[in-house]
């Protein structure tokens, strides 16, 4: 399996608070920072596929807008039951970009 970085953002278009949307290939990637931490997530919740994007932020907590179930975007897990994650993209800031690392 081959791994790479591609970069997919400027780190100066994510604002903190925010979260920002980028279709890459056709992946839905979300882009979240909050509390100055970055988190690069799937945008499709491992529920029933609904966007995150169109969700909320409530400290470190994303609740899906389709049913509600919120997850904990430092673990990843989902807060009733931890064994769903939604997934995270592992990623890097370097020269004022977020570069993703994408599996092949
Ligand atoms: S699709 Fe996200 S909670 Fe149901």
């Amino acid at each position: 399996m081959e791994e790479e970085f591609v970069v997919v953002l400027e780190e100066k278009d994510l604002q903190e608070g925010k979260m920002k949307l980028v279709s890459f290939e056709g992946l839905p990637i979300l882009f979240i920072k909050q509390q100055g931490k970055i988190f690069v997530i799937d945008n499709r919740c491992p529920h029933m596929g609904c966007g995150f994007s169109g969700g909320t932020l409530a400290g470190l907590v994303i609740v899906c807008p389709c049913h509600d179930w919120r997850f904990n975007l430092e673990t990843g897990e989902y807060e009733d039951e931890p064994l769903i994650k939604l997934k995270k993209f592992e990623f890097k800031v370097e020269s004022g970009k977020i570069w993703i690392k994408l599996e092949e």
